[in-house]
């Protein structure tokens, strides 16, 4: 049986004072049954990981150099995130691919420095609406998860968080349906036992794309959704620890 995983990506929005207050509110409420973590911005990292010390709230990067140090004026590196504290890092959010142009090799050498420095990486796929309607999704999401297998090896999917994400529901209100959702978990799920089937049983798969508290548990009740990577409901605790308890 797969634990439940429900991150909450905060993205670029917010401010010192509202990340304390979030973070508080979150460590303060009983999630126990369910893993949890917070991906706030990174100058708000030290304060969040000093606040979750001692509780079983995971905080993390959005993302993470793919380099191990050096002149990457800009860049954050893996060692640095552990170095504060974080636990967890976003590999390949959509918006990295899209805005900032990373590649899969690119994302695939960062989830390796994840890895590297015991950082848990949260891998990110998914296809856009012109890749959809184009009948590519399987093609995309594949090669993106392929490229992160070949790099870092199927052993590695015993610590790494997968994310499905496609792009056109993220922060449009369109959800994926529950079964639109389990047909693409599923998918990478055989991708990953065509390699290892016990590693696929026990990888978690989550979902992410306009999560709120009234399609969460629908959502998480699906065979292969393991709980879900949340943007715009991660910015209110209660509907953030709503999402918490509809995966508990
Ligand atoms: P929304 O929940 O705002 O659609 O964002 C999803 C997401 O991108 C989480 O990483």
């Amino acid at each position: 049986m797969r634990r439940k995983w429900v991150g909450g990506n905060w993205k670029m929005h917010g401010s010192r004072a509202m990340a304390s207050a979030l973070v508080g509110a979150i460590v303060e409420a009983k999630t126990d049954t369910v893993d949890v973590a917070v991906f706030p911005p990174f100058p708000y990292l030290r304060e969040a990981c000093a606040a979750c010390a001692g509780s079983r709230i995971a905080v993390g990067g959005q993302d993470v150099s793919e380099h191990e140090s050096g002149a990457f004026t800009g860049e954050v590196s893996a060692a640095m995130l552990r170095d504060v504290g974080c636990g967890t890092v976003l590999a390949g959010h959509s918006e990295r691919r899209q805005y900032h142009h990373e590649s899969d090799g690119q994302v695939a050498a960062k989830v390796a420095q994840a890895l590297t420095h015991g950082l848990t990486p949260v891998l990110c796929v998914g296809e856009t609406l012109d890749e959809r309607d184009g009948g590519r999704m399987a093609e995309v999401v594949s090669r993106q998860l392929g490229a992160v297998i070949a790099h870092c090896g199927i052993v590695a999917f015993e610590r790494i968080v997968v994310a499905y994400e496609p792009v056109w529901a993220i922060g449009t209100g369109r959800t994926a349906s529950p079964a639109q959702a389990q047909e693409v978990h599923a998918l990478l799920r055989s991708q990953l036992a065509s390699d290892d089937a016990r590693i696929a049983g026990s990888t978690r798969i989550v979902y992410g794309g306009s999560v709120k508290p009234g399609n969460a548990a629908e959502l998480f009740a699906q065979a292969d959704i393991d709980g879900g990577l949340i943007g715009g409901a991660a910015l209110q605790a209660t509907d953030f620890l709503s999402i918490c308890a509809a995966a508990g």
